[in-house]
């Protein structure tokens, strides 16, 4: 599916990729104990309510007493312990599985950084480091790390994994590994201030060479067009590039996503807006509107500095 499509609903019922399979299959197995358990639990409950029930014949007198039964009493001892049990092993052979798989040869690497509101990716073999949509291959699994650089946050990508949280001062380890080309969405999964809601994430998986093409052009410099050399002067001459980068360009920050490449994602805002030049003027005209409390300020452009801005940006391809 390309990028540009509307966004399929992410469902935890509809796992693509190992980890997310392991935990529907356990999920569906505890889900299958749990039922039959009610079930028989419930049935024998109905049995004994509409069988027992009070009669008009009955003659007033209490029914017999039974105290003690070392077979019953043993039945329903040991049943229960034998199904915790089989459910303590089967979830800790997931959790193994899922959480203590060391990386393959040839798996790749990539940094997640949580921030308030974006998701920062860098991929150190690469040398590539964008926002907010993660490109990965299919075929081979993808190791995570993550990382925060303020408060909790939490990665999940309901067809590729599970939760995790996404610490300050810790390294989490995560991975995954989707079978199928598409996009993939995600949400941050942890309240983490105002804008939580509108924390989004894209996981983009390609074939190999799909891929591998993608990671070539966005480790590459911005290339200046001409053009636009009137709104980089603009962006150069702001505080924008505090916080943002701009590779082959003074713009060094790093408070703020990477904008070398901007125009290769499809949104801006870590999913709030779509990326194009009306929501890009919106965005920097007052970011508050569209996020209200976003960290990014309202840079006080005239009206043609932003459209020279918005031109420059728009070349960041
Ligand atoms: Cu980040 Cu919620």
């Amino acid at each position: 599916m390309a990028v540009g499509q509307p966004a399929p609903i992410p469902s935890i019922f509809d796992p693509l990729s190992r980890p997310a399979e392991e935990i529907q299959t356990l999920a569906l197995f505890v889900l299958g104990i749990s039922a039959a358990i009610f079930v028989i639990v419930g049935g024998l409950l109905v049995i004994a309510v509409v069988r027992f029930r009070r009669r008009a014949a009955d003659d007033g007198i209490e029914p017999p007493q039974v105290y003690g039964s070392n077979p019953i009493e043993l039945a329903w001892t040991v049943i229960p312990l034998l199904i915790v049990f089989v459910l303590f092993l089967v979830t800790t052979r997931t959790l193994i599985a899922i959480e203590t798989a060391e990386p393959p040869a040839g798996a790749l690497e990539v940094r997640v950084i949580g921030h308030q509101w974006w998701w920062e990716f860098r991929y150190p073999e690469q040398g590539v480091v964008t926002a907010n949509e993660l490109h990965v291959p299919v075929g081979r699994p993808t190791f995570l790390t993550l990382e925060s650089a303020d408060v909790v946050h939490s990665f999940w990508v309901p067809q590729l994994n599970g939760k995790t949280d996404v610490f300050p001062n810790r390294v989490n380890r995560m991975w995954i590994e989707p079978r199928e080309p598409g996009l993939y969405l995600g949400q941050c999964a942890e309240y983490c201030g105002t804008q939580h809601a509108r924390m989004l994430l894209r996981v983009i998986a390609s074939p190999p060479a799909e891929f591998e093409a993608w990671a070539a052009a966005q480790a590459g410099d911005a290339v200046l067009d001409a053009g636009a050399q009137a709104g980089r002067d603009v962006f150069q001459s702001t505080a924008c590039i505090n916080c943002h980068r701009i590779g082959g360009t003074v713009a060094d920050g790093v408070f703020g996503p990477d904008l070398t490449h901007l125009m290769s994602r499809a949104t801006i805002a870590a999913g709030a807006a779509p990326n194009t030049p009306a929501a890009l003027r919106a965005w920097i005209t007052n970011p508050d509107a569209i996020k209200p409390g976003a960290l990014m300020p309202a840079m006080k452009l005239s009206d043609a500095e932003i459209d020279q801005v918005v031109a420059y940006l728009t070349t960041l391809k």
